[in-house]
Formats: C-alpha cells, sequence, structure tokens
C-alpha cells in the first residue's frame, strides 16, 4: 500500500486525478472507472473535469460503475446516487451516460440487481480503477463493519452513525433510506487498482485504522491491505493518526522520478 501525505485537500484531488489518468490510459482505450459518492472525492473530479475540458484527457469511451446506491428513493431524487455520479462524475467527465452504472436501488428483485451488477462489471472486463472515499466508521462503499472481506454486490443495512454522517444530504436524518445496495469488499479488492483519498481530522481514525490497524471487519477499508496496488492520498489532518507518517513522506520524497506522474500543481 502507498500512502501519500500532502499539505492540503486541493493537492490530494489533483494528486488523485494525476493517478486516475495514469491508470487510465495505461488501461484503456476503453478504462473501467469505479466511482465513489460522497465528499471526499468531489474535488478528484473537479480536477479531472478539468484535464477534460483542457482536452488533455478524453474519457467519452471509459466505462463506468458506482459503488453503491440507496434503496427505494424514488427515481431522480437528487440525493439517490444515480443522480448525484450524473451531476458530480458523467457531466462533468463528458462520460458516454448509457456506459456510467448504477446499482437498480429500486428493483423489485434486489438480489438480482445485485448479481446483475456483478455480472455487468465482469462484462465489462472488470474495473481498471477503483476511486474510493472512507466513512468515519472505516466503511467503504457501503460495506459497514463486520462486513465479510469477501463480499460481493448485496443488500446492506446501514448503521446509524453513517445514516448520521449522510443526514446532511437529506431534510432529517428520518430521510435517509436504511438499506442501500453496495459492491462488496471483494468486488472492490477485483478492481486492477484502487486509489482511496481522504480528508480532514473527522477521517484521522478510520485512515489509522485502513493503514496500520490489523485487517479486520469491524474496519471494512483495512481489507486493502491485502490489495496489491492501492494507493491512500489524504491530507495532514487524515494523516494525523498514523503512526509512520514521517515513513509515507519520506518514501514519497525518495520516489525516483519515472514512478512519478504529473500533478498539475
Ligand atoms: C458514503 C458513501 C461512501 C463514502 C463515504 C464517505 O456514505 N457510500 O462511498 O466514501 O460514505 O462519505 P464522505 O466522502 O462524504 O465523507
Amino acid at each position: 500500500m502507498e500512502v501519500i501525505i500532502c499539505p492540503d485537500a486541493e493537492a490530494v484531488a489533483q494528486l488523485a486525478a494525476a493517478k486516475v489518468e495514469r491508470v487510465a490510459r495505461d488501461r484503456g482505450p476503453e478504462p473501467v472507472i469505479g466511482v465513489a459518492t460522497g465528499s471526499s472525492p468531489v474535488a478528484l473530479y473537479d480536477a479531472l473535469a478539468a484535464r477534460v475540458a483542457s482536452g488533455e484527457l478524453d474519457l467519452s469511451d471509459a466505462h463506468a460503475f458506482a459503488l453503491d446506491e440507496y434503496v427505494g428513493l424514488p427515481p431522480g431524487h437528487p440525493e439517490s446516487y444515480a443522480e448525484v455520479i450524473r451531476r458530480t462524475v458523467t457531466e462533468p467527465l463528458r462520460l458516454d451516460p448509457a456506459r456510467v452504472h448504477v446499482p437498480d436501488g429500486r428493483a423489485q428483485d434486489l438480489e438480482a440487481a445485485a448479481a446483475a451488477y456483478e455480472d455487468a462489471i465482469a462484462a465489462a472486463g472488470g474495473v481498471d480503477v477503483q476511486i474510493l472515499g472512507i466513512g468515519s466508521n472505516g466503511h467503504v462503499g457501503f460495506n459497514e463493519p463486520t462486513s465479510s472481506l469477501a463480499s460481493r454486490t448485496r443488500i446492506k443495512t446501514l448503521t446509524a452513525r453513517t445514516r448520521f454522517d449522510n443526514a446532511r444530504f437529506f431534510a432529517s436524518a428520518d430521510e435517509v433510506p436504511t438499506h442501500c445496495l453496495t459492491q462488496g469488499l471483494g468486488t472492490i479488492m477485483a478492481a486492477h487498482e484502487v486509489v482511496l483519498v481522504a480528508q480532514g481530522d473527522g477521517k484521522a481514525e478510520a485512515i489509522a485504522g485502513l493503514v496500520e490497524g490489523p485487517v479486520t471487519a469491524m474496519v471494512p477499508g483495512s481489507v486493502l491491505q491485502l490489495q496489491r496496488r492501492a494507493t491512500v492520498i489524504v491530507d495532514e489532518a487524515a494523516a494525523s493518526g498514523l503512526r509512520l507518517a514521517d515513513y509515507y513522506r519520506e518514501t514519497y520524497e525518495r520516489k525516483p522520478d519515472w514512478q512519478r506522474f504529473r500533478t498539475g500543481l
């Protein structure tokens, strides 16, 4: 696992965008990008959108798969992840909407929808680069603590903490759905490469557990310790619980030029 500590949130976004662009180019011509919702990757999407707008990057042939979706929100609900992905990813990155997939949280048969989602990812050849944020309780996607480390796309019940954290997007906590469809930890682990971003001291405990704690279903993101190509890009605040922070800084400073990617900073 590579851990990169950036001076601020903007640097996190720029570096993560550079990393995603590098993988998308290497794995092209039709890269498959796994996209996360939440506030953490928004600046990263903005940075990618700037590269698209400038003509430096063309993602019109890319495929995208969202990590998760709430169950039961009405079609077009602004906080459904289908809508969030359309607003923050599909349109600004100029993706082909027909190639952007979100689990169907309105399906009559949610188990069948989950299985169909796994099939669609496989039919696209698997995810080349998975973008991730992390919940304050260590969840990735909506894989809450005690999720099976081998899980695949399925229905999950959200924890009270996640519903509380996400209440800011709704009129009240009561309006946050109780259930979701989410890619499993096994699904996420199958991506060729993973880039996780986190900012702010509210994520410090989760990041410390993910990077330096034991691999445990109590911190679902810790399964990434078993991912061969996982990059964790954090700002100073999110890094504040890391015991080996100086080692990660030194490692990055000493990185040979050929391993670096252009950040635009
Ligand atoms: C959400 C999403 C996750 C996201 C996490 C953190 O509920 N399902 O994909 O990484 O929680 O959200 P935020 O980035 O807003 O802190």
